[in-house]
């Protein structure tokens, strides 16, 4: 096990925020869990698990013990009739793992390209982009508990995905409860993907690709190529530009509110749900209230996307998280004043 005191955090979280942890263990396999949990002066500590630190925002240092996943490993785990199963350890880059299978031909990764952020921390909010989500390619996790050090596996239905959202970003109330926020890590994840590939094309920023190139039947590749492309002109590199990418859910209304928005604002973009709701777009929301490109203190709007905050800190006057969050506080009561909608933060605050 290796333990470290008082450890910068700004490296380790892409909104670039400066605080320290005050233990941090890196954790390569079970064995550093297991180490911790029998040494009594780190068990007296608070834990935190940090994946890549691209969903977080830091609002000062942390007190107790940052668990920080590094699990590597990539291969081909085994197949079922239907798919491929790749495993890939916790602490591997999520774009990583979308770069090998697509080399070693097990496309179905490639809408979520460039998507931020370890495997680790893929499921705990079901990340998806372009029309796929996490969870439809899900196949299987390990985590182990962290009160047990008991390792077990969770299927798709018991990591309970929704929008952004699992079982991991709950905390338990009770022992019927399923929130497994900060109770369980994740070691492994297992993808199944389809030995018959298929295009996801159904969103527009694709769709508007296949009509520039005029390539009607991309292969995964392709399509792979296009999202990179769409993503980096849409969205601010964490390496230039600190930010946890989107920084509020896409809200979901009723029809009859999403009626009386339209009433007013014509142009507002929106997508009927299935389940007979409606989805907003939260970026159009708060455009629409003025804020692109806006700075408040030392975080700002981006400017090419206002639903993505950004670090605009310097050296000597570093954004803090509180900067950060009465920024999103400001954002909030406008969208709430003009719509009467409540946006809901995305990342994770600490
Ligand atoms: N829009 C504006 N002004 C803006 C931003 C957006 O008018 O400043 C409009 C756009 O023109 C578009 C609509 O709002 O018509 C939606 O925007 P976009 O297509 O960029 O997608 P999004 O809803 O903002 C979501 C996810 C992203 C994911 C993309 C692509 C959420 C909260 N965000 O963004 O996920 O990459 O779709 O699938 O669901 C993330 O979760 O961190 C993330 C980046």
């Amino acid at each position: 096990m290796i333990l470290e005191h008082n450890v910068p955090l700004q490296p380790y979280n892409t909104f670039g925020i400066a605080a320290r942890a005050e233990a941090l263990v890196r954790v390569r396999s079970e064995s550093d869990i297991h180490a911790v949990l029998k040494d009594v002066q780190l068990l007296k500590l608070p834990r935190q698990v940090l994946g890549g630190g691209s969903n977080i925002v830091l609002t000062g240092d942390v007190k107790g013990l940052v668990l920080k996943m590094e699990v590597a490993g990539l291969h081909l785990a085994g197949e079922t009739d239907k798919a491929w199963i790749v495993e890939a350890g916790a602490g591997e880059r999520w774009h990583d793992l979308v770069a090998w299978s697509l080399a070693h031909g097990y496309p179905g990764l490639e809408n979520m390209a460039l998507i931020p952020g370890t495997v680790g921390a893929s499921p705990v909010q079901n990340i998806g982009a372009y029309g796929v989500e996490l969870q439809d390619r899900f196949h299987e996790l390990d985590a182990m508990d962290l009160f047990t050090g008991e390792v077990f596996t969770l299927n798709a239905a018991q990591c309970g995905f929704g929008y952004r959202d699992s079982v991991f970003k709950h905390a338990s109330h009770g022992p019927e409860d399923l929130g497994l926020a900060g109770r369980a890590v994740i070691l492994r994840v297992r993808l199944a993907l389809p030995k018959k590939w298929k295009p996801e094309l159904g969103y527009l920023d694709l769709e508007r690709k296949m009509t520039e190139t005029g390539i009607a039947n991309p292969d995964a590749r392709t399509i792979f190529d296009w999202v990179c492309q769409i993503r980096s002109a849409k969205l601010p590199d964490p390496a230039v530009i600190g930010n946890a990418g989107s920084f509020f859910k896409n809200p979901t209304v009723t029809p009859e509110q999403c009626a009386d928005i339209i009433a007013r604002e014509p142009k507002v973009v929106h997508y009927p749900m299935p389940d007979g709701s409606v989805k907003l777009a939260a970026g159009w929301l708060i455009d629409a209230c003025g804020w692109k490109g806006k700075t408040v203190g030392h975080a700002g709007v981006y400017d090419k996307q206002a639903l993505v905050l950004v670090n605009r800190g310097t050296a000597e006057h570093p954004c803090t998280g509180g900067e950060v969050m009465t920024l999103a506080r400001a954002i909030q009561t406008s969208v709430y004043e003009r719509f009467g909608i409540r946006l809901e933060p995305e990342p994770v605050v600490i």
